[in-house]
């Protein structure tokens, strides 16, 4: 059976929903699951615009299928050559020999690489600002280089103001029959998701988005098509302002995520303490435990907060190693600007405060309020004035 959505009088989504994949890129918890967008233009052409994985593959040609209604398929347009939208084209391309595929010219290449397409496909480079048309609509190519693989390009249908965005504007989360992002309420249950995938899939390559973000302002946009989670109808204006602050690596909110790392649960308690008192303070916190909350979910948080305290256990004389993993993932993907805080923790020769301090600031680029709070073993009584004192000078920097 179909599962096929309408965008506009021609135009067809045509993807699946994932629910099964456990990990995304097989790193990424996806819970909610994930999409595999493909749009279908039904003009004097015919034109399917991405694939899917290789997993979704049967659905994708289940509903190309039925809309095509015996017609044949003239295009594929693939904005992005990443398996998970790549892979499905053998199939599609078993059902409908004859269609020329429309990428640009690193896709091709990648085409090959992975042996999706059959040599004899018919190929067409597409390339910056050419346009080529299906009858009453035309499709203008913009590349969009490393907003994910360097093989990406949007593409704006017009009439319609219909831009295909590939991985950009893409959310985690399986649409559930929900297309649009007004026919959820995306903020609240969406943005999260929405916000783990820019950062962990996307958000090394904030020039490449910003540069992104400038071609989109000079088009007549009306409908964002990514290649996961939903098609942006309204209120894209709010999306495209998350996305200017994420690739220009600001905070969305001032406040303070804290992240603790805790063996026996004395650094945990000293983390939880801070928040109390910062809360108390007014300041906005969120809590994370290192060791049991994903990394990726870390790195979204931390794209998100103004500030970040780190809490963290000496351990052999280095600190804690799920926090080195954290802040490894930081500099790899590039994370700049944000404002620490620190809370180490050792009972004979605390170390993670000066080595984490170290980290931030020569591999980072961060700043780091002083002083820190050290704690031996467990936090004591007798340093309430230490912590309070901590408190308030991150409350003054939140709110400075
Ligand atoms: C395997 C291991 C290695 C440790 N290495 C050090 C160390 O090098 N220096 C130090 O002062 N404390 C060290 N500690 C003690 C911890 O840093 C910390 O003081 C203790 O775990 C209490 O904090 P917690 O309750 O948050 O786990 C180590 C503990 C463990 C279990
Ligand atoms: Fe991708
Ligand atoms: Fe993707």
């Amino acid at each position: 059976m179909h599962c096929v959505r309408k965008v506009t009088e021609d135009l067809w989504w045509v993807g699946a929903d994932d629910r099964r994949t456990a990990l995304f890129e097989n790193i990424h918890p996806i819970p909610d699951g994930v999409s595999y967008n493909s749009y279908l233009l039904l003009d004097e052409k015919t034109v399917l615009f991405d694939c899917v994985d290789w997993s979704a593959a049967p659905r994708l040609v289940e509903n190309v299928e039925h809309l095509l209604n015996g017609r044949g398929l003239d295009y594929i347009v693939l904005h992005h050559l990443e398996p998970d939208h790549g892979a499905g084209l053998w199939a599609v391309l078993q059902k409908w020999p004859d269609a020329a595929v429309i990428s640009s010219l690193a896709a091709q290449r990648f085409m090959d690489q992975f042996g999706f397409a059959p040599v004899q496909a018919e190929r067409v480079v597409a390339k910056e600002g050419e346009s080529i048309s299906f009858g009453k609509h035309s499709l203008t190519f913009y590349a969009a280089p490393m907003v994910h693989w360097p093989d990406v390009m949007v593409s704006c249908l017009e009439p319609g103001g219909v831009l295909f965005t590939a991985d950009a504007f893409g959310t985690f989360g399986a649409l559930n029959g929900k297309l649009f992002n007004d026919e959820s309420d995306f903020e609240h249950t969406r943005l999260s998701e929405a916000r783990r995938y820019y950062t962990n899939i996307v958000g090394k390559y904030g020039p490449q988005v910003q540069a992104l973000l400038a071609k989109v302002k000079g088009l007549d946009v009306k409908l964002l098509c990514p290649l996961h989670g939903p098609v942006w109808r309204s209120n894209a204006d709010w999306f495209l302002g998350k996305y200017d602050l994420w690739s220009r690596y600001q905070p969305e909110e001032k406040g303070a995520l804290v992240v603790y790392g805790s063996m026996y649960g004395g650094t945990e308690l000293s983390a939880e303490a801070l928040c109390a008192a910062l809360t108390e303070r007014g300041v906005e916190t969120a809590l994370y435990d290192v060791s049991s909350t994903h990394v990726s979910k870390l790195i979204a948080e931390s794209f998100r907060y103004s500030h970040i305290v780190l809490a963290s256990v000496t351990y052999n004389m280095d600190f804690y190693p799920p926090m080195r993993d954290y802040l490894e993932d930081m500099k790899a993907l590039g994370l700049k600007g944000r404002t620490f805080a620190l809370m180490e923790n050792g009972t004979w020769a605390p170390a993670a405060g000066k080595l984490m301090g170290e980290f931030i600031t020569g591999e980072l680029g961060g700043t780091v309020l002083e002083p820190k709070v050290t704690i031996r073993s467990t936090l004591k009584a007798d340093q309430a004035g230490e912590l309070a004192a901590l408190a308030d000078t991150v409350a003054a920097s939140v709110k400075g």
